[in-house]
């Protein structure tokens, strides 16, 4: 079987990014990571791209202030260059356009620290706990044109704790990030994934609940 090709957008450290690298590598996903991009030219995720022999890519957003279509229009180019099928945003840190939505319709993922659709965009654990939420965790959903807004594909919840910090919180909402994306990019890959209008329908739901059993 043809393998699908993934193409990772990353603006800083890359640990969602290395995680599917090392997935890839385990046989645990079925696909062949073809380009990383990046619009910050010091983001560790292009060294670990390099690190691995991927196509690392800087691609800097100086001189596209207001022109965010262009901008996109040069990812697409630089995604289509490498036959991507399945665009994955791991700490992306800028909103997309259209254009690149419609580039790959249904097949733009990102990740979300939170259980969306409580605490969309940035400073997501404080706003967490400073709510005093009980639970929290992570959304693997598919891209639209809002912030945070599309498609939930797979989430997973971990309990917020009394004397959590942000980065306590952080590092076990981490954990599962780094489970659930693979396994989000392996269902849409394997031509499981069903979009009807909000929700995400698994083709074989006889094994819904077997297979979205996560380990703590
Ligand atoms: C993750 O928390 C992800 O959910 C959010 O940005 C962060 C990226 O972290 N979208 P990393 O660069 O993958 O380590």
């Amino acid at each position: 079987m043809k393998k699908i090709k993934l193409g990772v957008l990353a603006s800083g450290r890359g640990s969602n990014l290395q995680a599917i690298i090392d997935n890839i590598e385990k046989g645990l996903l079925s696909a062949e990571l073809t380009v990383v991009i990046s619009d910050q030219a010091g983001a560790f995720a292009l060294e670990r791209a390099r690190k691995h022999g991927i196509p690392a890519v800087h691609a800097g957003a100086k001189g596209f202030k207001d022109k965010r279509e262009e901008y996109d229009a040069l990812l697409v180019k630089e995604l289509q260059k490498r036959s991507v099928d399945i665009v994955c945003l791991a700490g992306f840190m800028r909103i997309i356009t259209p254009l690149l939505i419609k580039a790959f319709p249904d097949r733009i993922l990102n990740i979300h620290p939170s259980l969306l659709p409580a605490f969309p965009g940035l400073h997501v654990q404080k706003k967490a706990l400073d709510y005093g939420v009980k639970f929290s965790g992570c959304t693997v959903h598919f891209v639209d044109e809002g912030m945070d807004t599309g498609p939930i594909i797979i989430q997973a919840v971990v309990p917020v704790l009394d004397n959590d910090s942000e980065d306590s919180l952080s590092e076990r909402i981490l954990k599962q990030e780094h489970k659930i994306y693979s396994r989000a990019v392996q269902l849409l890959a394997e031509g499981k994934l069903k979009v009807e209008g909000r929700r995400v329908l698994l083709s074989d739901e006889g094994k819904r609940g077997e297979d979205f059993l996560l380990n703590p």
